[in-house]
């Protein structure tokens, strides 16, 4: 199957076809992704919590999200993949380019992602205007959470129409999907409807055009924090622990490795050898 494009994601939500987003970091949980039905992968910069044992997304650099990308790239070769621009590499226009042109050109990612809304609006215009084809990210955006704290956005009226102006600047500027975080669910069917762009919800309810998770939130492998969006359908990490021990058991009891996991030699050859 060939890879989906902005062009095919377009057409799915056109068609009115829900779709889904991933995050991913690396090639092996990439090649993953590729098996999958998933259509979207993200690289994105929740790596500094869930990768790298930050406990907020701002330390992660424009070189860290080019490395895993690279790796992403390697592995995945049908989903469209999304790379974050992270914490203060966009923040003035110039350097938004210059952060968006080198995690394309040296990641290989096929599109960015950055959060705001209007006023990050001139950026993203900018950014396609490049060439450059924008996700963009309102209502809860992770990397101002010690300006706006880690709540829902948009529960009142004037907050609401604040997100949903946001929405409306993005489109306006140029970007072909944004992500909703953390608002309500009318809000975000509201803002679905109004758009043309696909929505892509994380705590937005179900009335998005798709829909994104954090990888170790839907397999079950990080515990620090388990928001309660998470859709998590699997304990990997539990999983991972049993097998460890079972491992550490296995090799105390001289239960592994056996003869099956080991090569063999001629008596004779190592009598030479010894003698
Ligand atoms: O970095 C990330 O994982 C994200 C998603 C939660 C949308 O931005
Ligand atoms: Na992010």
């Amino acid at each position: 199957q060939r890879r989906f494009t902005v062009d095919t994601i377009a057409k799915l939500h056109a068609a009115g076809e829900r779709f889904t987003m991933v995050t991913a970091y690396d090639f092996t949980s990439a090649r993953i992704v590729d098996r999958s039905e998933v259509e979207l992968i993200l690289v994105g910069d929740s790596l500094g919590m869930v990768m790298q044992g930050h406990d907020s997304t701002l330390p992660v650099t424009v070189d860290d999200m080019i490395y895993h990308t690279r790796m992403v790239m390697r592995g995945a070769h049908r989903p469209l993949v999304v790379t974050d621009l992270p914490f203060g590499s966009y923040t003035i226009e110039d350097d938004a380019i210059r952060a968006a042109t080198r995690v394309m050109a040296e990641g290989g990612s096929q599109a960015v992602k950055l959060e705001g809304g209007a006023q990050i609006a001139p950026t993203i215009r900018r950014l396609v205007d490049a060439g450059i084809p924008v996700m963009a990210h309102v209502g809860f955006t992770p990397q101002s959470v010690h300006a706006i704290g880690m709540r829902t956005q948009g529960r009142q009226a004037d907050q609401a129409r604040r997100v949903l102006e946001d929405a409306l600047a993005v489109q306006d500027a140029g970007a072909w999907a944004v992500v909703l975080e953390l608002i309500p669910a009318p809000l975000a069917a509201a803002i679905t409807e109004r758009l043309e762009i696909p929505t892509i919800g994380i705590g937005a309810g179900p009335d998005c055009s798709g829909q994104v998770q954090v990888w170790h939130d839907l397999l079950g492998l990080y515990d620090e924090f388990v928001p309660r969006h998470a859709h998590r359908l699997r304990t990997f990490a539990d999983d991972a622990v049993a097998a460890l021990d079972q491992y550490a058991g296995d090799v105390r009891e001289g239960a592994f490795p056996t003869a099956e996991n080991s090569s063999t030699m001629d008596a004779g050859e190592l009598a030479r050898a010894l003698g």
